[in-house]
């Protein structure tokens, strides 16, 4: 690729790149899987967009990764018919032991059966007592109806849990009253109760309101549904991929889903509208209430884990490390035609730890540290002096694929401009100033993915204001890219958190 990475700035700062070539580092693919061999993703030459951190196949969709006896297992939903989602979608599953290295396996479930004869949509794992691995998912019936079934590993002491049979009672929940047959879908992780009672939630809308629907089961297999859905919200739509888990008030470490008392909080998390929403609330595991600091109000002010093109995520608990991790899927931006083309679709996003900030108001999440394995041939400049206006240019890196850690010390922070941030949306300020407006105190970051012209880019910048007695860090992204010729604007809008300087 002949893109380069720059920094641009504004003003003075000092800066430290860790970069790593990462044409060597793509242990997150499956470039051993024998059933892609000849598939021409696998040839970098012309398959210039293929990535080298994040984990890709042909295509994938995310249905849940889980932890078990030493092995970490990702299921993803994937079409062995074509690069675009399509019926017949399967559970696809890859393996690995330190969560670079992947190793592809036989598809854990294929369509087979009247309760998923058209597809296996997504759901979840859960690790039953006596460390019992169990997959709760959609099927699409035989009658296009969004149906749960569960399946079972055919040998727990397989160390990889290659095959999985499918319970012969499914399905064990089917659309009830007043639920269309096409909006009951993607089961959570499943979660226990003090008495043993097992809970778990699908996704759904009725009553104009998307809803996490609530069942309980004490044999995991038949499962009543509650009166009152756990959650609805009549701001938001279609609920997929709901994630309920609960997050220590004391510790970055993860807890167990079934973890509630005082020493938690819990997260509802919802894909709807393209992003991923959550809310942070109190869980109470016997009345069944989970009451949300505050509701989704369908505006930008309601939290999302991503800002920028990120989807389906789940969590899972990594009883090895103590973590909670979280997982999602990316859609591109690529047209159909493109994807046909290319011959595949959609990447997992770099896996993130998550736990919650000190307020306790909401989530913080970082790359898992494992993917420091991946750094190779490291480039630092320290002590760079960059003036305003000027860019400067890294060398010796592949700029499509880089790690990049920076560090920039900003002078003379008092003549910042000053934004109320309670009566302005950042998202409109990423938006209408992109990275060509200067303002006093930024923008300044990187040009990701630049061609020399800088006409085709990837910015990633930040503007600093006052608001308050505080500094605020805005942090915007934004694309632009030549098509066929022409130009186009993909304003990409990100933010994160304002954060005390
Ligand atoms: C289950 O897997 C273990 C470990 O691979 C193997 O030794 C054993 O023979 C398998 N059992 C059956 C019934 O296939
Ligand atoms: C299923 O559970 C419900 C609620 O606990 C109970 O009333 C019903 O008898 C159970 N059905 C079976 C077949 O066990
Ligand atoms: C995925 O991206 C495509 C192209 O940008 C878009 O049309 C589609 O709605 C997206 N799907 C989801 C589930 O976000």
């Amino acid at each position: 690729m002949d893109k380069s990475l720059l920094f641009f700035v504004g003003f003075s700062c000092f800066l430290l790149i860790h970069g790593v070539k990462a044409e060597d580092c793509n242990h997150l693919t499956e470039t051993d899987n024998t059933r892609f061999q000849s598939f021409k993703a696998l040839v970098p030459e012309e398959q210039p967009y293929r990535t080298a951190y994040h984990f890709q196949s042909l295509k994938n969709w995310l249905n849940g990764p889980m932890y078990y006896n030493g092995v970490y297992h990702l299921f993803y939903q994937y079409n062995p018919h074509s690069a675009l989602f399509g019926e017949g979608m399967v559970w696809a599953h890859s393996a690995s032991y330190d969560f670079i290295n992947w190793i592809s396996l036989d598809h854990a479930l294929v369509p087979s059966e009247p309760f998923d004869a058209i597809s296996c949509w997504s759901g979840s794992t859960t690790i039953l007592p006596g460390n019992k691995p169990v997959i709760l998912y959609t099927g699409i019936d035989a009658n296009y109806n969004q149906v749960q079934n569960l399946a079972t590993p055919k040998n727990r002491s397989d160390p990889l849990l290659v095959e999985w049979v499918k319970y012969s009672g499914n399905p064990l929940m089917t659309p009830p009253n007043g639920v269309n047959g096409d909006n009951f879908r993607d089961p959570t992780t499943a979660w226990q109760g003090p008495d043993g009672t097992w809970k778990v939630v699908i996704g759904s809308y009725s009553n104009k309101q998307g809803v996490a629907i609530l069942y309980q089961s004490k044999d995991f297999v038949n499962w009543t549904m509650h009166p009152e859905p756990l959650y609805s919200a009549s701001k938001t739509t279609m609920w997929e991929c709901p994630d309920f888990f609960p997050v220590s008030i004391t510790s970055t470490n993860g807890v167990d889903a079934s973890v509630a008392n005082p020493s938690v909080r819990h997260v509802m998390k919802a894909s709807f509208n393209s992003h991923d929403y959550y809310i942070v609330g109190t869980y109470d595991n016997e009345q069944e209430k989970f009451l949300p600091d505050a509701d989704f109000t369908g505006t930008s002010s309601d939290l999302r884990i991503d800002y920028g093109k990120f989807y389906a995520s789940k969590t899972f608990f990594d009883s090895k490390t103590n973590r909670r991790i979280l997982w999602a899927w990316v859609n591109e931006s690529d047209s159909s035609e493109d994807d046909k083309q290319k011959g595949w679709s959609g990447l997992q996003a770099i896996p993130r730890k998550v736990w919650l900030d000190r307020a306790g108001k909401q989530l913080v999440q970082w790359p898992v540290e494992e993917l420091n394995n991946l750094r190779d041939n490291q480039v630092d400049i320290y002590g760079k002096h960059l003036a305003r206006g000027s860019i400067f240019e890294v060398s010796g890196i592949t700029a499509s694929q880089v790690d990049t850690e920076i560090m920039f010390e900003l002078p003379e922070l008092e003549e910042t401009g000053f934004m109320d941030t309670s009566l302005v949306d950042p998202h409109l300020i990423c938006d209408r100033q992109d990275s060509s407006v200067t303002g006093k105190y930024g923008p300044f970051g990187l040009f990701a993915l630049a061609t020399k012209d800088l006409k085709e880019r990837t910015a990633i910048f930040f503007r600093i204001f006052r608001s308050d007695n505080r500094y605020v860090v805005l942090m915007c992204s934004e694309q632009k890219r030549l098509v066929t010729g022409s130009f186009h604007n993909y304003p990409q809008l990100c933010y994160e958190s304002s954060t005390l300087i």
